[in-house]
């Protein structure tokens, strides 16, 4: 790796992107912040005009195929590679499987878990041609525990998992490090951004299941960690030799991820998530 690395971040206008886009620039990293959106840079502006930093605000839609491979061939052309990729884009949407259509499935797949693809499709041939890179994706806790009223989401880290899970060794091969950070609660827009028209609903069959899992959520999100606390670590994982290919980012969600994975009959995961609701 260079000294000065080139860091490219998803997803940058606000939580957990607009956090580590600053703090990568305040370590002295040269930051490509891309948002779907430039009509909303204003807040990642102000933290870095604050933070006295200075990033290469871009445009970058996950979702969209040619915009991806667009942007990135000329952030390769413009900055003479990419070093650190972190994949932090992400969307959510509340409901259970019946009160989602099959678009809505498919908008989280398109963002949380080809957006990361098609990332890795702009890089890899330069990765594999220097060789190495490193590729961090802001999964979840989510990814390894499925939860009630977020099927959709949970199925799209949960793939985001076993996509990454299946390409690391390979791409080790070629001196490329992939990680998977897993949040659980952070404090920021996520939660009201993926509210369904069927939460403001109070009656329908799963209105009292829903307003139930409701409060759980309510106060896990009291002790929500900070994006900074987030940023943080992502820091840690690009800085360090040889980073390991999962990260959870608090003891409660190491504590979850544990019992997800000893859990072969996935009857404990059930029986706790069964008394959310
Ligand atoms: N907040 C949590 O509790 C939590 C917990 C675990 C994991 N995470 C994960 O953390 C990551 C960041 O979420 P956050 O908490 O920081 O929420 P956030 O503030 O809503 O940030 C999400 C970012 O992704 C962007 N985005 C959405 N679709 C995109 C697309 N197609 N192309 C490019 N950018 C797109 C959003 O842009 P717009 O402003 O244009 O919408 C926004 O900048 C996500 O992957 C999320 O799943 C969050």
């Amino acid at each position: 790796m260079t000294e000065t690395r080139t860091v490219l971040i998803t997803g940058c206008s606000s939580g957990i992107g607009l956090a580590a886009a600053v703090k990568f620039a305040r370590g002295g990293d040269m930051v490509i912040a891309t948002m779907r959106d430039l009509d909303r840079a204003g807040s990642l502006r102000q933290g870095l005009a604050d933070a006295g930093v200075s990033a290469d605000i871009r445009v970058l839609d996950v979702s969209d195929d040619a915009g991806t491979a667009s942007g990135l061939e000329a952030v390769l052309a413009d900055h003479g590679g990419i070093d650190v990729v972190i994949s932090n884009a992400g969307i959510g949407i509340d409901g259970t499987t019946e009160e989602l259509s099959v678009d809505d499935f498919r908008a989280l797949f398109e963002t949380n878990v080809l957006g990361a693809v098609r990332l890795i499709h702009g890089v890899m041939p330069v990765w594999r041609s220097r060789p190495g890179g490193r590729f961090i994706a802001v999964s979840s806790v989510s990814g390894a525990i499925g939860q009630p009223f977020n099927d959709a989401y949970c199925m799209s880290k949960f793939a985001l998992e076993g996509l990454l899970e299946s390409f690391a060794p390979v791409a080790a091969q070629f001196g490329v490090h992939v990680s998977l950070v897993e949040p659980g609660p952070v404090s920021g827009v996520f939660v009201d951004k993926s509210r369904g028209p069927q939460q403001q609903s109070s009656d329908g069959p799963y209105a009292e299941p829903r307003g139930r899992f409701q409060a759980v959520q309510d106060s896990a999100f009291d002790a929500a960690q900070t994006n900074d606390e987030i940023a943080q670590l992502l820091w840690d994982v690009a800085a360090v030799d040889e980073p390991m290919l999962r990260y959870q980012t608090s003891e409660l969600v190491e504590k979850m991820v544990g019992l997800k994975f000893k859990d072969m009959s996935g009857q404990r995961v059930l029986g706790m998530t069964s008394r959310w609701i």
